[in-house]
């Protein structure tokens, strides 16, 4: 008989974990404690924009007519019970603690206590959240005090992108589970069995590694782009260009193209919070030192968004922002996202704003999200909207939609012809035909 699954925690990877392995034919429960996000999901909608996953809801969720009825969702820890699952995904998230590095892992801590008790006897017990490496240790003693005998934990990271969250889950480009038994082996092996592993590597660590592959993959990925931004600043002082620059090392295999697009930095809900709570624990461990890099891998990042401030108040002028109009294409981290969470665009426009210039944002699917986060930023409804008026235009998320956008047209309702790609991506020379001054991050003025 097939395993039941259940999967606590249905935000990004939790609801997108549990419309997958619907997929693969198990029986699945989700538990979240917002009962909106429950009632949503459980009606096939999605409380986030993540292309593919509302699809995939309307093809299992018990709530919808035709469905395959094998996902359901609840609230209730005492239905977690009586469903008895085999395997318990955990997929709770672990924010940035206030006013502090490091994670913040009681939704972690809050997700066993509660699991522990209401596990079946031999169930397995599986963490996906992003952890400081050495919790497995710690939950996997929670449950022996807690769980029934024979329940084992097994930590198998996840590595999604916003954006392509079903593709990365059907179609990982590897499996990582630690394990401290066989058994634990076993049963992860079973419920990864094709078609979702074919094809996947499948590599078994122990626990501290297995955590420790998903922090340092984050790291790699956060150090490499702030690698390429500052070359863009060095390029920028000495008149190099990042573009080339980038295409050029990227022919090396060993460098590799991905990840090398220069502009103002990454953002969102995982790298920034994911290297520092690194730092905050490598600290705890006594092995600070091995990490230092990331500090100013962090601070290379944060100053791209400072400087993208200092290129927009330049082309203003060069003094105060007051009096002054700015056009902001994009809000969110990145594009194919309505998420905004420690978004670069934002964090300029915000800055902007606060010292005094009239912002006005628009943003293809972010713009309920950002005006939650900042609610006094101006809003338009469309690009064209957005650059009415304005004295300079600043590109700042890469949607393709601004690819698409006809500089002709957005030049007869601007206030000047100004423009500056903070993400490298739009056509120059087609923005510099139509009268506009086009100013990319790391590349050559004119
Ligand atoms: C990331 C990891 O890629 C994923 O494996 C992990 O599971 C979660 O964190 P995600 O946060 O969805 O995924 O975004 P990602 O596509 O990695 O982009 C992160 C940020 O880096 C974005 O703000 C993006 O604009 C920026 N970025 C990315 C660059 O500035 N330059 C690049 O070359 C690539």
């Amino acid at each position: 008989m097939a395993l039941k699954i259940t999967v606590i925690g249905t935000g990004y990877l939790g609801a997108t974990h549990a419309a997958a392995m619907a997929e693969l034919g198990f029986e699945v429960l989700g538990l979240d404690v917002v009962p909106e996000k429950v009632g949503m999901l459980a009606t096939g909608r999605v409380p986030m924009y993540e292309p593919g996953l509302e699809e995939l809801l309307a093809r299992h969720a018990a709530g919808i007519e035709g469905s395959s009825g094998r996902l359901r969702f609840t609230t209730s820890w005492d239905e977690l019970e009586d469903f008895g699952g085999d395997v318990h995904f955990v997929c709770v998230n672990t924010p940035q603690k206030h006013g502090e590095y490091a994670c913040d892992m009681s939704y972690v801590d809050a997700a066993f206590t509660s699991l522990a008790p209401r596990v079946k006897g031999g169930a397995l017990v599986v963490g996906k959240s992003t952890v400081p490496v050495g919790s497995a240790d710690r939950l996997a003693r929670l449950l022996a005090e807690h769980a029934p005998e024979g329940v084992d934990l097994a930590w198998n990271p996840e590595f999604l992108r916003e954006g392509f969250a079903v593709r990365d889950t059907l179609h990982p480009d590897r499996i990582v589970v630690g394990v401290d038994c066989e058994r634990a082996e076993k049963v992860l092996r079973e419920v990864y069995a094709t078609p979702i592993a074919e094809g996947s590597p499948f590599v078994v660590t122990d626990f501290p590694t297995a955590e420790l592959v998903k922090t340092s993959a984050n790291s790699f990925l956060a150090t490499k782009i702030s690698f390429i931004n500052a070359m863009a600043e060095v390029c920028e002082a000495a008149g190099g260009d990042v573009v080339k620059l980038a295409e050029a090392i990227g022919h090396d295999d060993r460098i590799g193209k991905k990840f090398l697009r220069a502009g103002i930095g990454f953002g969102g809900g995982c790298l920034p919070k994911d290297i520092r709570a690194f730092m905050a624990r490598a600290g705890e461990l006594g092995a600070d030192q091995a990490l230092t890099f990331l500090r100013e891998v962090d601070s290379i990042n944060m100053r791209r968004r400072g400087h993208m401030v200092e290129l927009a108040r330049e082309a203003v002028g060069g003094g105060s922002f007051l009096g002054t109009r700015v056009a902001v294409l994009g809000a969110t981290f990145k594009p194919d996202s309505d998420d905004v969470r420690d978004s670069p665009a934002l964090n300029v426009a915000g800055q902007i704003h606060l010292q005094g210039g009239q912002v006005t944002v628009y943003d293809p699917k972010g713009m309920t999200n950002a005006r939650l986060v900042f609610p006094t930023l101006g809003y338009a409804e469309s690009a064209l909207e957005a650059v009415r008026g304005a004295d300079v235009v600043l590109h700042l998320t890469e949607w393709p939609e601004f690819r698409e956008l006809d500089p002709a047209v957005l030049g007869e309702v601007a206030s000047r012809r100004i423009v500056l790609d903070g993400r490298n991506a739009l056509d120059g020379t087609k923005w510099r035909e139509a009268g506009w001054t086009y100013r990319a991050m790391g590349r050559p003025r004119a």
